[in-house]
């Protein structure tokens, strides 16, 4: 298995460009179910789990063409030979739920394997279910795989989340444009990939209203047009490579990028003593001399601070002059990074859902490895700060959500490697 070597020390001053998001694009590539005609997604990311979404929709009769190096994908759900997602396809990656909703607004019928456990958390898909029964279902849970049956097909309906989901949001949302008449969404998750879905589906036809707000209105339709849509930028790969010259020192723009997609993380790094520009082409970070100030971080639905950067953020923190809480409000297991990055130095203890992190001064190179995405990228930018050499493992988990993730950061300055086993 792959792995990436980082050397550490090095200030990094450069440009990043910025891909496409990750779980936009994951929820935009299900709605070609919703209609016979082409959809095509400009601006995607080159990730493994968009190779996988297309390797689902395939399975289920969609012709899925990845063009210009994958950048274009041109979707065609002309006629679908099946409608069964299986569990192979599914237990690798959770965003197949996606097709639950497309599938039972287009076909009447949709059989979804259950996705499983997952490093992060439980992440159950009741809300999911919750949605599609709400529109008028029939759900039922047999062999593992959810049967769901709408043979009059759905109707538009009130649905209220008790808690705010991503995933179900974007579900009920797309069943909802084709569903006879009125759907509200209430408690609707509000993340820009939640607008950039509802905008999408309006270039295909679709009434939606209220987006990125907390209650979203939908009036059916009786059927939807194909549409070319670019992918909104990837906020969290932005973060991401924010935190980077924070980590280090230097100066980094990242091109793309635009605070409103992000504001209460820069808030947060502003408050730790990072500089945030806004630049004509996108949004850089500088950090000179200093060391960042403790700050005290709780993760919450958009527009609160991600959850997707937690695992960033506490890798800078662990050098931060203070103490530093942070607090994992959405997934009750995702803190698997802390005892990797304590095998680098840093000083972090948790309790539940609370991390603890006392900043040293330094950090230094280790062998290490994670479970998750996020995880992963954390140790590649504690390495970038660290002394010495790091080298972590389990590459794949990062090639799910970074594209070229040791290009980017070596245009900027970083040692950083790839190293290839056979
Ligand atoms: C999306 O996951 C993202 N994935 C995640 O990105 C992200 O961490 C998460 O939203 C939160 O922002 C994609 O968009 C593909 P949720 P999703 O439903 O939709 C609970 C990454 O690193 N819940 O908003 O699955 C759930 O367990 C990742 O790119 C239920 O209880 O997340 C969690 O505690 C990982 N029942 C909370 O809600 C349900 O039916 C929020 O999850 C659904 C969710």
């Amino acid at each position: 298995m792959d792995s990436i070597l980082v050397r550490g020390g090095a200030e990094l001053h450069g440009r990043i460009p910025i891909a496409g998001a990750k779980n936009a694009c994951l929820a935009l590539m299900p709605a070609t179910l919703l209609t016979e005609e082409p959809l095509t997604l400009t601006n995607a990311p080159r990730l493994s789990d968009i190779s996988t979404m297309s390797l689902l929709l395939e399975s289920l009769g969609a012709d899925v063409q990845a063009l210009e190096e994958g950048r274009r994908l041109a979707l065609a759900s002309h006629g679908l030979s099946s409608h069964r997602a299986e569990y192979e396809i599914v237990r690798r990656m959770r965003a197949s739920i996606l097709v639950l909703g497309p599938l039972l607004a287009r076909e009447g019928h949709a059989i979804v394997s259950l996705p499983g456990g997952c490093a992060i958390g439980a992440r159950p898909v009741d809300l999911h279910q919750m949605a599609m029964e709400a529109l008028g279902a029939e759900l039922e849970l047999r062999d593992g795989y959810l049967h769901a049956r709408a043979p009059r097909g759905l109707r538009g309906a009130e649905i209220e989340f008790p808690i705010v989901s991503v995933g179900a949001t974007e579900n009920a949302l797309m069943a909802a444009t084709l569903a006879r008449g009125t759907t509200v969404i209430r408690n609707a998750a509000r993340e820009p990939e939640i607008v950039d879905l509802a905008q999408c589906l309006r270039r295909m036809g679709a009434q939606i209203a209220g987006e990125g707000s907390e209650t979203i209105t939908v009036e059916g339709v009786d059927r939807l047009s194909g549409a070319t849509h670019p992918v909104v930028v990837d906020r969290i790969e932005l973060g991401t490579y924010m935190i980077a010259p924070a980590i280090t020192g230097g100066r980094v723009e990242c091109v793309g990028g635009s605070r409103a997609l992000l504001a209460s993380f820069c808030d947060k790094l502003e408050a730790a003593g990072i500089t945030v520009e806004e630049t004509p082409e996108g949004l850089a970070t500088r950090r000179s001399g200093e060391r960042v100030r403790a700050v005290h971080v709780v993760t919450e639905p958009y527009p609160g601070f991600p959850t997707d950067l937690q695992a960033q953020m506490m890798a800078l923190l662990a050098t931060a002059d203070g103490v530093s809480i942070l607090e994992e409000r959405i997934f009750e297991n995702r803190f698997m990074h802390a005892p990797e990055l304590a095998r680098m130095g840093a000083d972090i203890e948790v309790h539940g859902g609370t991390a603890t992190v006392r900043g040293v001064s330094r950090l230094r190179g280790a062998p290490v490895m994670a479970t998750d995405l996020r995880a992963s990228v954390s140790l590649v930018l504690a390495g970038l700060a660290a002394e010495g050499e790091t080298r972590v493992a389990r590459v794949y988990h990062l090639d799910r959500g970074y594209e070229t993730v040791e290009e980017k950061l070596r245009a900027c300055g970083a040692r950083i490697e790839r190293v290839r086993q056979t």
